[in-house]
């Protein structure tokens, strides 16, 4: 694992994390995109796209963060916990210079972006080696649907490290339903859930064996990087939440005292209307965009997570492993009331959304750990670890087809595709009532999930996975080629 040595910590120390962060804003290069602060609340920057194009340098490197009151030594994309929020619209064009200062190869996957997945664009088979630098470039599609998606490394192996290590940001498209009228006068507000292991030293600690088999989990949990941090409502108005979970592998069961969340888009893509939900289960790699009534009495309210048990390795910990913070709600954020606005009623309808026509191909695909000749332990999928030179399943642009999803393991996979959404059609054979387009859904352990899948526009190879990056990491992703 890349790391600091004692002496350029203490060298980077002196002067504050604070300094650190300032420093690197002031390093913004000579990039049509400059980056502009929102929110007093969030400190995360942004870059928004101008005449058509959003350009930007973005560096990965370690860097000193103030987190939680604390410096630690992250991975960072241009410094910053989370990375920058990069906004664009549909037809724009997106040019990335970006520059690999870790002291491991990286690239970028753009989760939930429907854009070419060969070339300079959405390519997981990249490698951009230590002191390497790539342009990424592609253009968005015009017909690309409004979003909250995001950005991380995708390097096979490395990703649970590296996300661990920090390195996520959100990928806004601002469409269609960025226009309803109702959603333009609500408050919006992104959460960006990472949780991070920290030692006395602000040293990233290792992950013992057991705990990558289980999926690592960090005891620090930050939303844009705070601890705590408080998010403003309107008294009588409405709160947009736009929450991404960017850790590796905890789950997330989010709940707002006294408050519903009126879901308005699952994976970042559109509902057709609002669904009341008390509850929202979010799985690494899942969005959600919720809005919040603010028709309390006006006060403080916190947001909290709930206890999930995502199931665990039973036979060999005797199903102790990973069970720390199970038991009891952490507050993550606070919701506090401020001054009134004309009150706001939710919108009735949001963005039409069609269901897949039926199809004959049906693939099942079964997830579950076991040993592995070459590995020992691994994660399979259809009893085989991933294999980078294996075409594990290839299918032809143009095609909708069904996948089952079938857990027989004794943990929790949410299973993500790259490059097109899908719909569920059926959990234990039982219809799904919601009809919505996901890229990443939880296929809990004992589950089959059926899934109908749309290839479109883009051929190439790319890959799913099993979005708890450790087990992506241990062997459960394929290779998937789209043949044009
Ligand atoms: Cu967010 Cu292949 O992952
Ligand atoms: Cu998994």
């Amino acid at each position: 694992m890349a790391k600091l040595s004692r002496r350029q910590f203490i060298a980077l120390g002196v002067g504050g994390a604070g300094i650190a962060i300032v420093g690197n804003w002031l390093h913004q290069k000579t990039i049509s995109s400059q980056p502009i602060l929102k929110s007093s609340t969030n400190p995360t920057p942004v870059y928004q796209s101008s005449k058509g194009l959003l350009e930007l340098d973005l560096e990965a490197s370690e860097h000193l963060v103030d987190l939680a009151g604390q410096p630690a030594s992250l991975l960072t994309y241009n410094g910053q916990i989370p990375a920058p929020r990069l906004e664009a619209k549909p037809g724009d064009k997106v040019r990335i210079h970006f520059t690999n200062n870790l002291q491991q190869p990286t690239n970028i996957h753009y989760h939930g972006l429907h854009i070419p997945i060969t070339g300079n664009a959405d390519n997981v088979f990249l490698i951009i080696k230590p002191g390497k630098k790539l342009t990424y470039e592609f253009q968005i599609p015009a017909s690309h649907p409004s979003g909250t998606f995001w950005y991380h490394p995708h390097l096979h192996g490395l990703v649970a490290e590296q996300l661990f290590g920090g390195l996520a940001g959100l990928f806004i498209v601002r469409g269609e339903l960025d226009e309803n009228s109702v959603l333009q006068a609500a408050q919006e507000e992104f959460l960006v859930l990472q949780d991070f292991s920290i030692d006395r030293q602000g040293r990233r600690s290792d992950s013992a064996h057991m705990s990558l088999m289980m999926g690592r989990e960090g005891n620090v949990i930050t939303v844009n990087g705070q601890v705590n941090p408080s998010i403003a409502i309107p008294e009588g108005g409405l709160l947009r939440l736009r929450i991404l979970n960017a850790s590796p592998s905890r789950f997330y069961r989010l709940a707002l005292e006294d408050h519903s969340f009126y879901q308005i888009a699952t994976d970042g893509n559109s509902l057709s209307e609002p669904i009341e939900v008390a509850e929202l289960l979010l799985t690494p790699g899942q969005r959600a965009d919720v809005l919040v009534k603010g028709d309390q009495e006006s006060g403080q309210y916190r947001l909290l997570n709930l206890p999930y048990d995502r199931g665990s390795m039973g036979m060999m910990g005797g199903g102790m492993m990973g069970r720390n913070n199970r038991d009891e709600p952490i507050t993550l954020a606070t919701v506090n009331y401020e001054s009134a606005v004309d009150s706001l009623a939710l919108p009735i309808k949001l963005a039409p959304i069609s269901a897949l026509p039926e199809t004959q191909t049906v693939r099942l695909f079964e997830l579950n750990h076991g040993m592995s000749p070459a590995m020992g332990m691994a994660f399979l999928i259809n009893g085989e670890p991933y294999s980078h030179d294996v075409i594990h399943t290839q299918v032809k642009l143009n095609t909708i087809e069904d996948w089952e999803l079938i857990n027989t393991g004794v943990m929790d996979h949410p299973f993500h595709i790259h490059g097109n959404a899908f719909q569920v059609i059926s959990r234990n054979g039982q219809p799904e009532s919601l009809l919505a387009w996901r890229d990443t859904v939880l296929v809990k352990r004992g589950e089959i999930v059926r899934i109908r899948i749309p290839f479109r526009d883009f051929a190439g190879n790319t890959v799913y996975h099993c979005h708890v990056l450790d087990h992506e990491d241990l062997g459960m992703m394929g290779n998937l080629l789209i043949e044009a």
